[in-house]
């Protein structure tokens, strides 16, 4: 996990230059800044497939309040809950519509007994959260925990097997545990533990990060230990690959050489860390510019680690089988002050609305390969899109990201050329080279064509003219700081706005404020 953060950031060739006078939330200055002038022309040609909806997923941990608290407060809870999981939080997902959930981790996973979760709550063992905290780990939330949790969510569960530190026959037995029609000694099992009939399993992961804390292990003992494990799963389920996170190129390679024909998707892990160093993550709020213009070059920087991945795939997999599963992304900034070492709680602010925008924008544009993406994390850990603190709750504006994009969800990518200006002094003063202005189109289920914009540039707005025909209708994240915040005591500070252009001839004009996402349905591209 660490040396992955500090390889992808050696990677990026990060410069030096912080603009101290311009901390977040400073004034603008007096004079407005022209607008940037930015010409989008789309094509009613479809880019690729569809958006498939499973890049919207989520991940959850049992990692400092990701589960305990933050989903899960138990049955015996004064918070309003459905069999333990809290309404509140469980409603504010429904609402976003979450497709898929991965669990239980993470690092977690692979020192996860899948049989410490199961049977009566209260004689369950506690055991050490070895990569999060040494804390005690209840288990009270175990498998049937959690598939009550993507019921409720109307999710499909995506499992991550433990392939570090348990036998391929503990793995297989899981699976039949959970997924056997039989009168097996599993399945009866299953049937006392309350459930009778057998749950669905779309997803299984053949452990996580083999690289790092799924077992330290080369790519070729991990082509091999992959093989073995999947041979014993006699269910259908989606056999998903633990792949890169360090930006080697090697590790995709070995794997899909060796065992390419015995997974159906291998995964990237892609974290965005604005600061220099592990150590020096810099902060979720009060950043400098320098700093929002770091974290959105690390964001788009998701593209060429996608496209050097689909390289190899394609070189392997020329017909396109096996999908690619980016089941980790998102910021991970220094934790809270005063937070419990090991939570990796943060705060979350418009900037990591940008960079949610910017990823899907990018998933957008890689539908070929990229068939699902799990934001890290669901709830109260990294770039989470609710925060929780015992009975508040919180949406982020990463939630509102992921709600402005609804309309993605399954539709179909169109063709487009942007003409941009790159963005301005700050960008030019700390060395990244940006876009003003970054966009996504496409045609959804319903027929309608969607637009996204984002303007990077927290200092100028952008004129954006489009041959689509008006006018555009929907919604706006933007906000005077560049780390506006909901928090516990303002908690709707900031959210989404109505936006609206009118119909004109000669194309579509859109004018974006500074650091702002706009997600518009619009007319057929003229
Ligand atoms: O999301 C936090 C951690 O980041 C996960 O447990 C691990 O897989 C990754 O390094």
């Amino acid at each position: 996990m660490k040396t992955s953060i500090t390889r992808l950031l050696a990677g990026l060739a990060l410069a030096g230059g912080a603009n101290a006078l311009l901390a977040a939330g400073a004034p603008a200055a007096a004079e407005p800044l022209a607008p940037a002038q930015v010409r989008l022309q789309v094509s009613a040609e479809a880019a690729g497939p569809v958006i498939e909806p499973t890049v919207y997923g989520h991940f959850a941990e049992h990692l400092g309040t990701g589960i305990y608290g933050g989903l899960w407060v138990g049955t015996g809870s004064t918070i309003p809950h459905t069999r333990g999981w809290r309404n509140d939080v469980i409603q504010a997902l429904k609402r976003i519509g979450v497709p898929v959930v991965r669990w239980p981790g993470g690092c977690f996973a692979d020192d996860y007994d899948w049989r410490d979760g199961i049977g009566p709550r209260s004689q369950r063992p506690v055991r050490l959260n070895k990569f999060w905290g040494m804390v005690p780990e209840p288990n009270e939330v175990g498998t049937h925990e959690f598939m009550d949790l993507v019921e409720q969510l109307g999710a499909e569960a995506y499992l991550a097997g433990n392939m570090g530190s348990m036998t391929p026959r503990a793995l297989s037995q899981w699976l039949e545990y959970m997924t056997s029609d039989s009168r097996s000694s599993l399945a009866e099992e299953r049937r006392r533990n309350g459930r009778d009939k057998p749950w669905k399993v779309k997803y299984l992961g053949i452990g996580n990060e083999s690289w790092g804390c799924g077992g330290h292990m080369r790519p070729e003992y991990q082509a091999d230990l992959h093989r073995q494990y999947v041979t014993w799963l006699h269910t259908p389920v989606v056999r998903v690959a633990s792949g890169d996170g360090e930006g080697r190129d090697e590790v995709i390679d070995t794997l899909m050489a060796r065992a390419g024909q015995d997974m159906d998707a291998i995964t990237l892990h892609y974290y965005t860390v604005p600061g220099p160093s592990w150590e020096h993550k810099g902060s979720a709020l009060g950043f400098t510019p320098e700093y929002w213009a770091r974290a959105l070059r690390g964001a788009m920087g998701i593209e060429a680690r996608i496209e050097a991945t689909r390289r190899i795939m394609d070189r392997h997999d020329p017909a396109g089988r096996v999908a690619l599963y980016v089941d980790e992304w998102g910021t991970w900034h220094d934790p809270e002050p005063g937070s419990t070492p090991g939570f990796l709680q943060q705060q979350n602010s418009l900037r990591d609305a940008l960079v949610a925008a910017l990823t899907f924008n990018v998933f957008h544009r890689h539908t070929t390969r990229v068939k699902m993406a799990n934001v890290a994390q669901m709830v109260n850990v990294l770039q989470a899109l609710v925060l929780t603190d015992g009975p508040r709750m919180l949406l982020t504006p990463t939630y509102h990201a992921f709600d402005l994009y609804q309309p993605f969800k399954g539709a179909t990518p169109l063709k487009l050329q942007l003409q941009t200006p790159r963005w301005g002094e700050i960008g030019k003063e700390s060395g990244q080279d940006l876009p003003a202005v970054d966009a996504s189109v496409a045609r959804a289920t319903d027929g309608r064509v969607w637009l996204a914009l984002v303007n990077l540039d927290p200092q100028r707005p952008a004129r954006v003219t489009a041959n689509l025909a008006g006018p555009a209708e929907g919604r706006l994240l933007t906000a005077a700081a560049m780390d506006a915040h909901n928090s516990f005591s303002q908690p709707h500070a900031l959210e989404p706005s109505r936006f609206e252009a009118p119909a004109a001839s000669g194309g579509m004009v859109l004018e974006l404020p500074p650091k702002s996402i706009v997600v518009v349905r619009v007319g057929e591209p003229g």
